[in-house]
């Protein structure tokens, strides 16, 4: 039996190109794993209106880890329109399989390492090394929303809080309501898995970022436990910056910063950000990881444009890889894995299109491999 069960979880569009890529790599790694195909996906809307079908949730009870390309999601209208005829005007609802994969398993970290490689002609600076620690539950992602505003939770709302009356002249159909939702345990959950990376590695500050002075409860809520967190870490200093001028500390002096720790939202934005200034979404991987479960994706999506060409970029799936492989304990292979990303894109030999060259998403997989 291998060591590790591995879902495999290609999803469609470019997905499918960068986990072949991510095949080449791990064979050559020779990792002591079983790779378990599951769906995911397009396609299982269109023919089963379920992105993620039950199938797929029972495989995931019994791996150790996922490895996740990327999915295709439609607006609610759009996506109503390509069911198969039999499934349509039958209350369907579009919801993103990783969204509800992040909720159903627990995921509740995200971490986005955002590392400039040098010698890459996309990097901002050479020397840009960031970490991103996003809180992969709550927030304005939780999913409850309204939209009518049913007048019971209207009413409720400004028994609670007299600044809703201001909204009265509005009817229900015309009010969006999305409700940011922190809890003291999400805050705590990702403020100590920033401040213990933080103490692992030998980086000396955490920067919390949110918006306190106006979100007054949600962001007040992170700022807060983080300062209680940040009393158990001597050895690192806890910075606090607003979301908004976080943007522009990042573009001005990003070296400043070491390891960033946010809420759902503002984490999903930030996190973009990073990955532009060490590559783009062909640099950007992640981890979302629970504690019964770990699910590792690129977190650019599928590129329908480009699908199946094998022209896209393959190493912010191989960087997943890499943070896969530290995650199950193999770190000596993650660190050869992130010793030939580096040596490639320093050598320049052997480029995609959006590095301003024109090798092929398997050619660049294998001269990763290559270095191995
Ligand atoms: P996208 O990330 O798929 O692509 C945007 C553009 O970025 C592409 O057209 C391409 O120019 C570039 N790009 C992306 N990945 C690249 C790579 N590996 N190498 C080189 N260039 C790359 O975002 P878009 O166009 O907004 O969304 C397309 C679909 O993907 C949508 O249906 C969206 O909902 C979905 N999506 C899925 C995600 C996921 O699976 N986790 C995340 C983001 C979007
Ligand atoms: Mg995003």
């Amino acid at each position: 039996m291998a060591r590790y069960k591995i879902a495999w979880l290609p999803g469609d569009g470019i997905g499918i190109d960068v986990m072949d890529a991510a095949r080449i790599v791990l064979d050559r790694l020779k990792l002591d794993a079983e790779y378990i195909p599951g769906d995911i996906g397009w396609e299982f809307w269109i023919t089963e209106a379920n992105a993620l079908p039950d199938r797929t949730i029972e495989l995931l009870k019994n791996v150790d880890c996922a490895l996740f390309g990327a999915i295709t999601s439609k607006p609610k209208e759009e996506a109503e329109r390509e069911l198969v005829p039999e499934l349509r005007g039958k209350g369907h609802i579009y919801t993103s399989p990783i969204v509800r994969l992040r909720q159903e398993f627990n995921l509740r970290t995200n971490l986005r390492p955002c590392k400039a490689y040098p010698g890459n002609p996309l990097n901002y600076r050479d020397d840009i090394d960031l970490i991103v620690f996003r809180e992969n539950t709550e927030d304005l992602y939780a999913g409850i929303e309204f939209h009518p505003l049913p007048d019971e939770v209207r009413e409720v709302i400004k028994k609670h809080n007299k600044k809703m009356g201001r909204f009265d002249h509005h009817p229900g159909n015309e009010i969006a309501v999305s409700l940011r939702i922190n809890t003291k345990t999400g805050c705590r959950n990702i403020i100590v898995d920033a401040f213990e990376l933080a103490k692992k590695t030998g980086r000396k500050s955490v920067t919390v970022v949110e918006k306190p002075n106006v979100l007054r409860e949600t962001s007040g809520l992170m700022v807060r436990t983080a300062r209680e967190v940040a009393k158990k870490y001597p050895g690192v200093e806890l910075w606090e910056a607003n979301i908004d001028a976080m943007c522009m500390w990042l573009i001005k002096n990003p070296t400043d910063y070491s390891v960033l720790v946010t809420s759902n939202m503002f984490g999903d934005i930030i996190s973009d950000l990073c990955a532009q200034l060490v590559g783009g979404l062909g640099f950007a991987s992640s981890g979302n990881i629970g504690d019964k479960l770990a699910v590792f994706e690129p977190t650019h999506g599928s590129a329908p444009k480009y699908a199946g060409l094998y022209k896209v970029n393959p190493m912010a799936m191989l960087l997943s890889v890499k943070l896969m492989l530290d995650w199950l304990g193999e770190a000596e292979m993650g660190d050869r894995l992130e010793k030939g990303i580096a040596r490639v894109v320093k050598e320049g030999k052997v480029r995609t299109y959006d590095m301003g060259g024109s090798n092929t998403t398997l050619e660049v997989a294998k001269a990763v491999a290559a270095c191995l």
